[in-house]
């Protein structure tokens, strides 16, 4: 909890947006042993919020911007609203002078410009970019900042995100759209591959429910296999691949000049010209 450290109840934690994003963060928070009075949330529905962190606060927890203390003094604050509604988000706490406090925004597509924009004020930013398994504490985050932020917050922001992922810095903000298009959007391709090989099992014989079931424990064992494993991935496709055997057979056709990694390349150049686009 070293970094964790300098949160505390006089400089807190404040929490917009505490949905799935939101939640998985604060679950590790407080399994970290964050102090519960260094955290304040906002978010117009508390109910679950309540029901699921019995531990929390009932005083730290408001529907609006509006009811919030007005000595607080955050040190970040956690922007965890979709990016359709960031807007308003900012725009509510603009009633509060949180020019000390850290925006740490974890929405896809905002950039650090449009946060300065926003806030129209000097103010330290931090864009990361989580992807969904972040939401089960498996996640990979890259962030970037700008330059108002100093390392000591960098370490902190890279302790309250490791809670739910691991953690990678860039300098060059371009790379974000880079970024998006692998470990962003990255779990829809695997899920994807699940979807296609569980076809291709019912094309050669299979039954729906049995080639279901046998594509999704392969690619969540494989990946299990992958984590706990030092060794390079593509010797991990050596070990399971005999000369002249049946994965050989596949690999050849998926291996292929018009395979899948060239499939890919042009699936991801897509992604980054689509993640370009909708930044503006
Ligand atoms: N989920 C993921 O795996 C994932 C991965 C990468 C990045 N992200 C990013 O994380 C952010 C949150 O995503 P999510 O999936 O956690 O969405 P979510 O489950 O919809 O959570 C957003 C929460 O914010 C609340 N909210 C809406 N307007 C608010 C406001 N003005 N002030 C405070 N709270 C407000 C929402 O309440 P209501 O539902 O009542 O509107 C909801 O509880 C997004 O920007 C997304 O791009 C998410």
């Amino acid at each position: 909890m070293t970094n964790l450290s300098a949160i505390s109840a006089k400089n807190p934690i404040l929490l917009m947006g505490c949905g799935k994003m939101g939640s998985a963060m604060l679950a590790g928070w407080l399994e970290q042993g964050l102090d519960t009075g260094a955290i304040y949330i906002v978010d117009p529905f508390l109910e679950p919020i309540r029901n699921t962190f019995s531990k929390l606060k009932d005083n730290h927890l408001h529907e609006s911007v509006k009811s919030l203390p007005a000595k607080i003094s955050p040190s970040f604050i956690i922007m965890a609203v979709k990016p359709q509604m960031m807007d308003e988000a900012l725009k509510a706490l603009s009633i509060y002078d949180i020019s000390k406090a850290v925006i740490l925004s974890v929405a896809a597509g905002k950039t650090i410009h449009y946060f300065e924009d926003q806030l129209n004020i000097k103010q330290p930013i931090i864009r990361a970019m989580p992807n969904t398994p972040a939401a089960i504490g498996k996640g990979i985050t890259v962030c970037t900042a700008n330059k108002l932020v100093s390392d000591d917050q960098k370490n902190i922001c890279t302790t309250l995100l490791e809670t739910v992922s691991v953690v990678e810095w860039i300098d060059d903000e371009s790379l974000m759209d880079a970024v998006t298009a692998l470990s962003g959007s990255g779990p829809a391709y695997v899920f994807y591959m699940v979807e296609a090989m569980a076809a291709a099992g019912e094309s050669i014989g299979l039954s729906e429910e049995l080639s279901k079931k046998l594509a999704r424990h392969t690619v969540s064992g494989a990946g299990a296999l992958l984590e706990a494993s030092d060794e390079e991935v593509s010797q991990l496709r050596i070990n399971v691949t005999s000369p002249g055997g049946t994965t050989a057979a596949a690999l050849d056709v998926l291996m292929s000049d018009e395979g899948i990694a060239k499939i890919m390349r042009r699936a991801m150049q897509d992604a980054k010209a689509r993640s370009k686009e909708l930044a503006g």
